[in-house]
């Protein structure tokens, strides 16, 4: 039988104590992975996660990082390796909100808080973690995207230039590593069903734009990260992977 087995192998999902990111850890950890498990500051919510995997039979701790932050991320890095080891999948998931509106009247620091949440993060989460998975010649980056940054939506510009600054450090970092093993995926998710933000009424004019006719949940996002974290999707890379029911669909 062929199925997703991460035992023996050790994730860090950054923004795991958000919509999208617990579902991450709590499918991760199903499959079989130890997970540091990443907040920034809600240390509750991470702490309850790191709870319920041990109660899985699986190794957890819960790290706090500022990703936007160099020195902030390579502390977590040795906290990780302090409690569990060193990281064989990366999951980039954490994202800064904020209030999205023109162009014309969106902040400069709402871009400059986005170039850091997408595109430093994932800058500092390579250099933390990929020297490791060389030296290994075996490991995974995966970062989370956006099915925005496919469709130049009004108000979205900052957001969107965060996304698609990550796509260019990834697709370069996945033609760097490549020769040791790593892959280099995005999952794009569409607007997703969560725990906290729930499918409604308010989203009928969404789903029938879907070709599945559905919003996505948060599992449906989380089975993709655990696919290409997982030995079957060893030879995809440089991937941006829509989990979105269709609702883009990049162009061959
Ligand atoms: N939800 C969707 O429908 C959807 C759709 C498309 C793409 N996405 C993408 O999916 C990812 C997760 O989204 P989400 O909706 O689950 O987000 P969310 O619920 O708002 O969670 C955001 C996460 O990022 C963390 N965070 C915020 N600022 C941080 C910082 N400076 N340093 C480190 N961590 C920080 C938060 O930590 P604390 O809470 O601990 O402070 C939280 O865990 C994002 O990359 C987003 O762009 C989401």
């Amino acid at each position: 039988m062929v199925k997703i087995d991460l035992s023996n192998r050790l994730a860090v999902v950054t923004g795991a104590s958000g919509e999208l990111g617990r579902a991450m850890v709590r499918v991760l950890g199903e499959a079989g992975a130890d997970v540091a498990v990443h907040y920034h500051r809600n240390a509750a919510q991470a702490e309850k996660l790191r709870d319920e995997l041990t109660a899985l039979g699986r190794r957890a701790v819960a790290v706090q990082a500022d990703v936007t932050r160099l020195d902030s991320v390579l502390a977590m890095r040795d906290a990780i390796a302090g409690a569990l080891g060193e990281p064989d999948i990366i999951v980039n998931n954490s994202v800064i909100q904020y209030q999205w509106t023109h162009v014309l009247d969106q902040a400069p620091e709402d871009y400059e808080g986005q170039f850091r949440s997408c595109v430093l993060h994932n800058v500092f989460m390579a250099k933390a973690f990929v020297p490791a998975m060389i030296r290994r010649k075996w490991g995974r980056v995966i970062a989370i995207s956006t099915e925005c940054a496919m469709q130049n939506v009004p108000n979205q510009s900052a957001y969107v230039s965060g996304k698609r600054g990550m796509d260019g450090v990834l697709r370069v970092l996945a033609r760097e590593v490549g020769e040791h093993g790593i892959t280099v995926n995005q999952v794009a998710p569409g607007w997703t069903a969560s725990e906290n933000r729930p499918d409604g009424d308010l989203h009928e004019s969404y789903r029938q734009r879907v070709p599945l006719r559905r919003r996505g949940k948060d599992r449906d996002i989380a089975h993709a990260v655990a696919f290409l974290a997982s030995d079957l999707a060893g030879f995809i890379t440089g991937v941006y992977l829509p989990v979105c029911g269709g609702n883009v669909m990049p162009a061959i």
